[in-house]
């Protein structure tokens, strides 16, 4: 079989990554039909070495579409999700638009592939990239002994914010090299050379990312029982997020026990060489690769049977394109 494919978002950060995902994964693509806003009707993408017209996103885009990936932002979800389901397609939705919503399955096919089978709206949700790099490293660990309380900090990309957001670092740094002030207009302060808590305010001084980090981790392993204690950072990297988590688990844990069930788990690379600077995952080189790195995998000092790890991922891929072009796979290959 081979698919009519819409990619709503094509000319973003993900929506691109969505198009060179389907390239090198041999995804059988019979028509590409890049979506996007009035703004870029008529520019072009480049598919299969082929340079395909992006449309503007439209109630009547979806016609004939077999599978409608979406990363346009949560407002162009919330309204056109439901029409491309309507129109037959199966929808993988990259934003956060439907990712609470009961009907609509939060999926990661290491953890929970079962999920996407029942959508009673034609939506399936793709999950934040902090949650789906976390949950991809714990799973192993949480069949084995169950997962009770995480303490996770983020080190989040800039690309995680658009590709306005990649170009502003840059511009920044420029600007601030030169002996310059640096101009914030997509982060509300520099980037450069410094960090952020830049999402939206949620409740209890949480930010909305760190409650999507709790609320997601829950759905998606089916337990809303497990704690969840986040801290979400930005830093100035372009690509690939990093996150130090601390794991207490229902029975005790060891360092050598979590290496053991991490060696060789779905979309684990463990790197688990012993302790030299710099010998750990890092985002500059897991940038441009599917897999979730895991390292500096340890006993906590101060809570026995618990474990800290570190997790490095590249966020478009695995954390976004990569993840909603796996569960496709499972449903359409
Ligand atoms: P456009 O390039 O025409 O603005 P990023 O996350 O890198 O900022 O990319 C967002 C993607 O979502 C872009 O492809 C953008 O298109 C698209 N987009 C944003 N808002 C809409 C909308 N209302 N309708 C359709 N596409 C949208």
């Amino acid at each position: 079989m081979s698919y009519t494919v819409a990619v709503v978002g094509a000319t973003g950060a993900v929506g691109r990554e969505m198009l060179s995902t389907l390239e090198r994964r041999n995804f059988s693509v019979m028509r590409l039909i890049p979506l996007a806003s009035a703004r870029s009707a008529g520019k072009s993408v480049t598919f299969l070495g082929k340079q395909v017209v992006v449309q503007e996103l439209r109630p009547e885009s979806f016609a004939g579409v077999d599978l409608a990936l979406f990363s346009a932002g949560s407002a162009a979800s919330l309204e056109y999700a439901p029409l491309a389901a309507r129109a037959g397609a199966i929808v993988i939705d990259n934003s956060s638009a439907w990712r609470t919503d009961a009907d609509v399955p939060l999926v990661v096919p290491e953890v929970n592939i079962k999920a996407a089978f029942n959508r009673p709206r034609g939506i399936i949700a793709n999950p934040n990239c902090s949650t789906i790099q976390m949950v991809v490293a714990l799973k192993p660990l949480h069949d084995a002994a169950g997962l009770k309380h995480i303490v996770v900090s983020t080190y989040q990309a800039t690309s995680g914010k658009g590709h306005n957001a990649v170009v502003e670092l840059l511009e920044q740094t420029k600007a601030m090299l030169a002996g310059g002030a640096p101009r914030s207009e997509v982060f509300p302060a520099s980037i450069a050379f410094n960090l952020l808590c830049d999402w939206k305010g949620g409740e209890g001084g949480y930010s909305e990312e760190e409650l999507k980090m709790v609320r997601e981790t829950r759905k998606i392993f089916g337990d809303e029982s497990i704690g969840v204690s986040p801290t979400t950072v930005r830093v100035p990297v372009v690509n690939g997020h990093s996150e130090a988590i601390h794991v207490q688990f229902h029975r005790p844990m060891t360092a050598d026990e979590a290496k053991r069930l991490l060696r060789g788990a779905p979309g684990v690379e463990l790197m688990d060489g012993p302790y030299v600077p710099g010998g750990h995952p890092q985002p500059l080189t897991a940038s441009g690769s599917d897999a979730v790195f895991v390292g500096r995998v340890r006993d906590d000092l101060a809570v026995p049977g618990a474990i800290n790890l570190w997790v490095v991922s590249d966020n478009l891929r695995k954390g976004a394109a990569l993840n909603a072009v796996q569960i496709a796979e499972h449903l359409l290959q």
